[in-house]
């Protein structure tokens, strides 16, 4: 698995810290070559012969040029097969007809469009720079150029959110030509221009069963954002596979060691193999396995479990909270997975 991170985006968004920035867009050449260096040191550090799903990911991927894109691919062709994913992530005022046919043309076949909601008074609050029309374009564009795997992404729970307003986005949703949906609960970040407002943010859990219910309906919920035909690199990231992360602001990750690549964009242009090192213990790791396992359909394997963890587990299936099937326990209610997560691993409760 490859997660490649772009640090450039049109415009800042009231609740967003990615690592992004709206005034580097003249390093981007520069920056391509440090990828395809970070790239190089990488695939023989992992031993890479071949991928199962690349993500191209930011910030905001459709600032890319093609031309830069195309470097980037002549570089990976050789690890890709006709069964790699390859999702790159687009938003509705850059990805336009011909960037999307260009790049579905070079191989990408899946993308992920950032809609977050099809009502423009609702863009407007979160600082989006697209409109309810342009979201609705660069989907049916995506189709039209031939990508059968398109995702949106949508973010509720925010202030103005009201069951019309959700109504009628997941309506829009649900009349658009797309296989997958990620919805995201509205989270206030540091440093973001939400951090410093008052009243942006309203967690209704009623709203928020009820978007979860119906959109499931349409679309299987397979985590606790995510709907729809499963993606292979989120399911990766989830079963605890290994993944390369290159680019400022992206993070690898390989049996128990996690790198991390300098995050100021001018510096890893410098340097790209200036990669911090952290070692997971195995109790970190462990833990993890809980937390990602309880959030989606791929669950914990009740082997990685000690006997007091197990009678906590086999409690909840008891409850009707988890279910247990081929040797592995699952979550019913995704919005519970951090409870249960705790409740299994909590050593105070063990006796
Ligand atoms: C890397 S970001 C954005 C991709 C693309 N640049 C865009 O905005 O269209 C991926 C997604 O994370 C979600 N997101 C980012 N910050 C969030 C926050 N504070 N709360 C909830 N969702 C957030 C948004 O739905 C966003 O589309
Ligand atoms: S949500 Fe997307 S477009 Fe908006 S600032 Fe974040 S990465 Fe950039």
């Amino acid at each position: 698995m490859l997660y490649i991170h772009i640090p450039f985006c049109d415009s800042k968004c009231n609740y967003c810290n990615f690592n992004s920035y709206t005034n580097l867009h003249h390093l981007q050449n520069r920056y391509i070559d440090a990828l395809l260096h970070q790239l190089d040191f990488e695939i023989d550090r992992f031993q890479i012969e071949q991928f199962q799903s690349i993500y191209i990911g930011g910030g905001t991927p459709s600032t890319l040029s093609i031309k830069n894109i195309e470097k980037l691919f002549s570089q990976l062709t050789r690890y890709i097969t006709p069964e790699t994913e390859i999702t790159i992530e687009a938003n509705p005022n850059s990805a336009n007809r011909d960037w999307l046919s260009a790049i579905y043309q070079l191989g990408i076949n899946r993308i992920s469009l950032g809609v977050q909601s099809f009502n423009d008074r609702k863009l407007k609050f979160l600082g989006r720079n697209h409109s309810k029309n342009q979201a609705i374009r660069a989907v049916e564009n995506s189709h039209s150029v031939g990508f059968k795997n398109i995702n949106i992404d949508l973010i509720y729970n925010t202030s103005i959110d009201n069951l019309e307003l959700i109504q009628t986005d997941i309506d829009t949703l649900f009349s658009l030509p797309i296989s997958h949906t990620s919805l995201y609960s509205l989270t206030i970040e540091e440093g973001t221009p939400f951090a410093n407002m008052k009243r942006v943010q309203r967690e209704d859990i009623e709203l928020t069963k009820y978007i979860i219910q119906r959109v499931d309906k349409k679309f299987p919920q397979y985590e606790i954002s995510n709907f729809g035909t499963p993606s292979k690199h989120n399911l990766g990231y989830w079963q605890g596979k290994n993944y390369i992360g290159i680019g400022s602001g992206a993070v690898g990750f390989l049996k128990n060691r996690r790198f991390y690549p300098n995050r100021d964009v001018a510096k890893y242009i410098a340097n790209p193999l200036d990669i911090e090192i952290e070692k997971l213990t195995e109790s970190d790791l462990k833990l993890e396995k809980l937390f990602l396992g309880f959030r989606s359909i791929v669950g914990v394997a009740k082997e990685i479990l000690n006997h007091c963890e197990i009678e906590k587990a086999d409690i909840l299936v008891e409850n009707g909270k988890l279910r247990f099937e081929n040797g592995r326990y699952f979550n019913i209610d995704y919005l519970l997975a951090d409870e249960v997560a705790l409740f299994v691993s909590d050593v105070i409760e063990c006796r």
